[in-house]
């Protein structure tokens, strides 16, 4: 399959045959009709459409991250918030700093474009990375917030830490004078309040979704895609891998996503 991209979008390139010949060798003639039809469209996003970035995924390649020693999930979780405060930060301060040197891929590309072609184009993330508000898409649902704020643990005052960064220790609230924390959702939290409930209510309404570079294996998360399915929405996964969700999909296009969304049309 891999192969059979990389032949249609050197196709593409060249000329050698007439665009639609390269969609429909890509999408089956079914997604492609789809697509130009669709008014409303959610797209469900991993760690694989980062991948290509430079962003290591969670699950595969048979390694587990460790930060001096931890498991990601030990120093990424609820319990170390609690326990060492700083030294969650020191971990988020080390990601914003390989972050800040990466880049949108053209899978971040193509769906940020994607709002520009569809009445309504939802992107529900469960990426922390910043990189689809980079490539420009804005109707964004941060399922896992965003490495890129900070959040009071009092008051739940927010602030960018793209605008003013944050090097060394425990930020303070401008507000209340209290601690902040990452504003992401750490291994044993709960999601932030209405972000499942929204994405919930835009896969119910949507008629195409797609479900990109997910191992769709975190819950609620993946339940989204079942939902369009169950209101009947046309699912369509991007991954190189098969997942738990790939059968209850009407269309997978095995392949990384960098290669296969800028060919769907
Ligand atoms: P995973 O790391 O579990 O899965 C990444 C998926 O991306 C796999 O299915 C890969 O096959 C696929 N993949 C790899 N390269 C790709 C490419 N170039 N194009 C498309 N797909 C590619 O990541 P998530 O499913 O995002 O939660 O993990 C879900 C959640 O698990 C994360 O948000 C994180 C973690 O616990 C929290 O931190 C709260």
């Amino acid at each position: 399959m891999i192969r059979e991209i990389a032949a249609a979008r050197r196709a593409l390139l060249t000329s050698e045959f007439p665009m639609q010949a390269t969609a429909t060798s890509i999408a089956s003639d079914e997604l492609h009709s789809r697509f130009a039809s669709a008014q409303s469209v959610l797209v469900l996003t991993g760690a694989g459409v980062s991948a290509e970035s430079g962003v290591p995924t969670f699950r595969g390649g048979g390694k587990t991250a460790v930060w001096k020693g931890m498991p990601f999930d030990v120093i990424s979780s609820g319990a170390m918030l609690e326990r060492n405060l700083p030294a969650v930060w020191e971990w988020f301060n080390y990601r914003r700093g390989v972050l800040r040197n990466l880049a949108p891929n053209a899978a971040h590309d193509t769906i940020a474009g994607w709002e520009n072609r569809f009445e309504r184009l939802t992107l529900v993330t469960q990426n922390v990375d910043g990189l689809h508000h980079l490539a420009g898409s804005r109707n964004v649902i941060e399922l896992h917030g965003s490495v890129w704020r900070a959040r009071c643990v009092t008051c739940d005052a927010r602030t960018n830490l793209r605008e003013s960064d944050h090097q060394e220790g425990v930020p303070v609230c401008f507000g209340c004078g209290d601690s902040m924390r990452p504003d992401v959702v750490l291994f044993g939290e709960m999601l932030p309040p209405g972000a499942f409930e929204r994405a919930a209510m835009e896969a119910a309404a949507c008629d195409l979704c797609f479900v990109v570079g997910t191992s769709a294996v975190v819950y609620p998360a993946a339940s989204i895609p079942e939902i369009a399915r169950a209101a009947g929405a046309y699912v369509v996964e991007v991954n190189p891998e098969p997942t738990p969700l790939s059968r209850i999909c009407n269309e997978v296009l095995s392949g990384p996503a960098g290669e296969i969304l800028p060919l769907i049309d």
